[in-house]
């Protein structure tokens, strides 16, 4: 093991004098630039910009490129937020000129074959949910949740009901009751049982008639399938309101069952991790959701509808729809992604997705529960959430710890401490893509770091520029700005008779 130099800037490296470009010479007569550009609007003193040469410069993005962590290169088994390994055939073709060059305020008869393409996702995604009528236009999973809120607010207002509750399972992700807040209902918790399903009878207490919807993910975050969904949606619907399925998690149900099947009203879908979407860091990504024939009329508008002759248009006349939440069709290039996945995989493909996942995660979890318990189901879907508490308490070792060394083995960490009901939470998802070798490796790692010592794995990561950021720090007060540093080697450059160049710092020698 050894500690990388922290990388140098660009203007650490500049050196004054070097160059990389060689332009030609000019075969167009000079001009003065007094002639071009009054002088009001000329600069006083050149810009500050680093000076170097092509392999500098190369080598330094190149290295930027590859310090993180990156699915293309480490095994990522990051649970909830999987980032799944895509198909590369997926990426090419979504960047096709004839799918990446469209406009959107192209004439709709020059864009029959984009429309096509969206009304079969359309159509697919609603066969897949069991629902009727599907809408492109939510940019995350998130999004796509309070969209599906501001639906089922407009139905419900329709029908001159006033409802003012979502009920949310505290296993939840967190957007849940974010997006229940921002749709205008008020968030109320319901407890989980001791097996991890949603305590049914927290739920009866809190059932009233002031309840829109009841947000349940399943399988759920904790990994595990709740058999009581379809007598939890009898309830809901007993009651006037709707079941919202949060189908984040679908990679492990994928042809197996349907949402619709289950009972539930409406979802949505997180494209980014069932159907090959990039996970884009908050976006630009799709939230697509799905509703039942009786809601569609308050969807998005427009959706892609097709003509008796077989055309294609964009359908916005739909006097009741809650109106646009993004622009244009939503993000098609995430859209064509999800069709071409869809579409290379097949019915049984996808099936082969939701068996694959459950299989790795089920193979992980039997193969090192005996070092990290899972206090929460014997079987689990396409992840597991493991705990560290035993460990903390008898060797002073966290979650925190255990994940920090697996950067040490170039393992991306298991997402943390969530859900919040399983204590110093290991939340692990292999994902359907990797393989048993991959799997095998990873297994003998989690081992071997139950294996060492505390010290060992307080001080991990040894191996990057950083070892622990104060986390919270970094993320409420970012320094954002680079400032000169007197770090070995380096000194503040002599002053270049402009007052910016003063702020850089360059190599002594
Ligand atoms: C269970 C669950 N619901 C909702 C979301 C929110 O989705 P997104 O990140 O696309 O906004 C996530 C995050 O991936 C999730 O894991």
């Amino acid at each position: 093991m050894y500690k990388l130099d922290p990388p140098s800037l660009l203007f650490e490296t500049s050196r004054p004098g070097r160059f990389t470009a060689v332009l030609p010479p000019s075969d167009v007569p000079d001009r003065p630039l007094e002639a071009l550009i009054p002088a009001k609007h000329r600069a006083k003193s050149s810009p500050p910009l680093p000076e170097l040469g092509e392999l500098d410069v190369v080598r330094h993005y190149t290295n930027l490129s590859t310090s993180n962590m990156n699915i293309d290169a480490n095994f990522y088994p990051l649970g909830s937020c999987t980032m799944k390994y895509n198909p590369k055939r997926n990426e090419r073709l979504a960047a096709l000129p004839g799918m990446a060059a469209q406009h959107p305020y192209q004439d709709e008869s020059t864009l029959q074959g984009m429309l096509e393409l969206l009304y079969e996702v359309q159509s697919y995604l609603a066969e897949i949910a069991g629902l009727h009528v599907v809408s492109l236009q939510p940019a995350a999973g998130a999004q796509g949740e309070q969209t599906a809120l501001l639906v089922a607010s407009a139905y419900f207002k329709d029908k001159g009901e006033r409802r003012t509750k979502v009920l949310v399972p505290d296993s939840a992700h967190g957007t849940n009751p974010a997006s229940a807040h921002l749709a205008g209902f008020e968030a109320v918790t319901i407890k989980s049982d001791a097996r991890g399903f949603v305590d049914l009878a927290d739920f009866k207490s809190k059932l009233d008639d002031h309840v829109a919807v009841f947000m349940i993910t399943n399988p759920n975050t904790v990994g595990l399938f709740d058999p009581q969904v379809g007598e939890i949606a009898r309830l809901l619907h007993e009651r006037g309101a709707l079941l919202y399925l949060d189908g984040a998690n679908m990679n492990a149900i994928l042809g197996e069952v349907r949402p619709g099947d289950m009972g539930a009203d409406l979802m949505h879908y997180n494209p980014h991790k069932t159907f090959s979407g990039p996970h884009g860091g908050g976006g630009p990504g799709a939230g697509p959701i799905a509703v039942r024939d009786f809601l569609a009329p308050y969807l998005p508008a427009p959706i892609v509808a097709k003509e008796a002759d077989g055309s294609y248009r964009l359908d916005g006349d739909r006097p009741k729809s809650i109106g646009r939440v993004r622009a244009y069709f939503g993000n098609v290039g995430v859209l064509v992604r999800a069709y071409c996945y869809i579409r290379s995989q097949g019915p049984d493909g996808l099936k082969a997705v939701a068996q694959n996942a459950v299989l790795n995660a089920n193979y992980v979890m039997t193969l090192v529960k005996h070092k990290y318990p899972v206090p929460l189901g014997e079987r689990c879907m396409h992840e597991f959430v493991a705990s560290a508490r035993q460990m903390a308490r008898d060797r002073g070792v966290r979650a925190m710890d255990v994940a920090k060394r697996l950067i040490d083995h170039n393992v991306h960490a298991p997402t943390v401490y969530f859900p919040l009901i399983v204590p110093e939470a290991l939340m692990i998802e292999p994902t359907e893509t990797e393989s048993r070798e991959t799997l095998d490796k990873f297994v003998a790692i989690l081992l071997s770091i139950a294996e060492d010592d505390p010290q060992t794995l307080h001080d991990a990561p040894v191996t990057t520029p950083i070892s622990r950021p104060d986390e919270v720090a970094a993320a409420r007060t970012p320094i954002l700005k680079w400032t000169p540093t007197e770090r070995p080697g380096y000194k503040v450059a002599e002053p270049r008779g402009d007052a910016a160049a003063k702020t850089l710092t360059v190599p002594t020698v």
